[in-house]
């Protein structure tokens, strides 16, 4: 297994196939792609899982997290979610938030992210906004 940074392009496929199956590529391309750092976990050489962070001063935004469906549940997403912590505390990040998909909130307090009250919809689903300060203070228990 293998974690490296990689170019906004390489995340685009996975994004499509995992989070959006219906979409074109378009749609999962982000106009702020270009300053983003994009981070890939690799098996065999096969991208898996895919993460972005984009930084705003000392906040710092994670978004696009996807995992490949016959991938999942094995541990790999939090592999690279914790990476994605750690290189954002190397830079001096203080503040992560995300938009959750409200079905995954449970998975991101394990890693010290807090629900807010903000909630949306898109494509149908619902979201909320989740936050947390870096160190992140993991959740115990479930
Ligand atoms: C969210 C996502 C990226 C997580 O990636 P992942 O590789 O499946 O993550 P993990 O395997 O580390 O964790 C997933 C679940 O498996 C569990 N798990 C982790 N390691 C495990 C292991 N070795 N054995 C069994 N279960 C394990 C985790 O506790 C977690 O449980 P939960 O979903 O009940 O919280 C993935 O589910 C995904 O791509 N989903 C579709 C797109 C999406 O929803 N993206 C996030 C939008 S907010």
């Amino acid at each position: 297994m293998q974690i490296k940074e990689i170019p906004p392009e390489d995340t685009w496929q996975l994004r499509r196939d995992v989070m959006w199956p219906g979409q074109s590529i378009n749609y999962v391309q982000l106009p702020e792609d270009e300053n983003g750092q994009h981070f890939g976990l690799y098996l065999s050489g096969e991208l898996v899982s895919v993460v972005s962070l984009f930084v705003e001063g000392e906040r710092a935004q994670f978004r696009k997290f996807a995992t490949l469906p016959q991938h999942q549940g094995k541990g790999y997403g939090s592999k690279l979610l914790q990476h994605l912590i750690e290189q954002a505390r190397a830079q001096g990040i203080t503040q992560l938030w995300c938009n959750a998909r409200q079905e995954k909130a449970a998975f991101y307090k394990r890693f010290g992210l807090q629900e807010t009250n903000h909630t949306f919809m898109k494509g149908g689903k619902e979201y909320v906004v989740m936050e947390g300060s870096i160190p992140m203070a993991v959740a115990t228990g479930s």
